[in-house]
């Protein structure tokens, strides 16, 4: 029988699940690591456990349960790209959607009953309001944004209906990297607004292409919430703790309560890289919305936390990660 409980880790050699990986251990937590490696990186797992594979091998999650002494989950593992997901839709169903109800079915047989999901705000789709509350209308948009609502959704049912006790985190926009600059975000297929900031910062790049000048917003370009990957780590370290103590909400916004345009990145970021970095006006991206940040009260009453770093502490940190990390974790 393992000595110590561990908590098993899906998706942890990727951005978000290796800096939670890393938060949990420094926290003195035993983890393990469960990834396929098909995006993610064995550089970003460090010494921690890791056991190569797919959430969807019953035989592998039972195994590893069993050897770990697994009695909690965080599920990162799924694919990303919102985009891919409307051009690819049977992946996102197949990986996200039907990896997870396996992955259910494992961790039950083995005696595991709580998990904590990675969720996003693009489950509400185009809010009705801002900032966004948990009980708004769930209206994905994407196929992407989809898979995460299908799987909250059985979640909640899960945990209605047996001991599972599950909650789903409903990320705003990640971002930033590990202050000691060891960890980041790898941006070879990188969409999002910050990693692209950088790489036209650094000249890897065309000029940053700013999407849309014409918002109904202070300066006319989209306003999103920008949340410190490190503070999203926190964040999952608290719901891990409070699951622990007993019920939680079915779904928690994981942000800061406050918006930031692309131009006030793009300043933040020329600040801190003490440059002028190259960048042009052009259409809006389709599917965009103009503006939403999260309401964050629910996380601080039910999960007893908040964002702590600030717009310049992600782009100095994201700054750092990619100076030293042009290549990603290859180079
Ligand atoms: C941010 C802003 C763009 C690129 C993403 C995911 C979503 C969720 C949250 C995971 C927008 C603008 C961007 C560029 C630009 N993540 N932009 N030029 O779209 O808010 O949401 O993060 O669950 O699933 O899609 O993030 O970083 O792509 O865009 O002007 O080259 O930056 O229009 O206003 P988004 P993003």
């Amino acid at each position: 029988m393992p000595v110590t409980m561990s908590i098993l880790i899906t998706g942890g050699a990727g951005y978000i699940g290796s800096h939670t990986a890393r938060l949990l251990h420094e926290q003195g937590r035993e983890v393990v690591i469960l990834d396929t490696l098909e995006y993610g990186h064995r550089t970003a797992v460090g010494d921690l456990p890791l056991v190569v594979g797919d959430v969807a091998n019953d035989a592998l999650v039972r195994d590893t349960c069993a050897r770990f002494g697994v009695d909690a989950v965080v599920h990162f593992a799924a694919y990303k790209f919102v985009g891919e997901s409307m051009e690819q839709p049977e992946r996102y169903w197949a990986n996200n959607v039907a990896g997870s109800i396996a992955l259910l079915r494992s961790l039950r047989a083995a005696g595991v009953e709580r998990l904590v999901f990675s969720s996003s705000c693009s489950v509400y789709g185009t809010p009705e309001s801002v900032p966004v509350r948990e009980g708004a209308a769930i209206r994905p948009e994407s196929v992407y944004a989809e898979t995460k609502a299908m799987v909250e959704r059985v979640l909640r049912w899960e945990t209605e209906l047996t001991d599972f006790r599950g909650v789903s985190l409903r990320y705003f926009n990640a971002s930033g990297a590990h202050p000691d600059g060891a960890i980041g975000e790898v941006w070879d297929r990188a969409q999002n607004l910050i990693p692209l900031v950088m790489k036209a910062a650094l000249g890897r790049s065309a000029p940053l292409q700013v999407r849309g000048d014409d918002y109904p917003t202070r300066d006319g370009t989209g306003v999103r919430d920008y949340v410190h990957v490190c503070d999203l780590a926190a964040a999952h370290a608290a719901a891990l703790d409070r699951l622990a103590e007993g019920e939680l909400p079915p779904a928690v916004n994981i942000g800061t309560g406050t918006g930031y345009s692309v131009l006030e990145v793009l300043a933040a970021a020329e600040r801190v890289a003490g440059r002028e970095i190259p960048h042009e006006f052009a259409p809006r991206r389709p599917g965009d919305i103009a503006a939403v940040w999260g309401d964050t009260s629910l996380s601080v009453k039910a999960l007893r936390w908040r964002a702590t770093r600030s717009l310049d502490d992600i782009v100095a940190t994201a700054w750092q990660w990619h100076v030293g990390h042009p290549d990603g974790y290859d180079g």
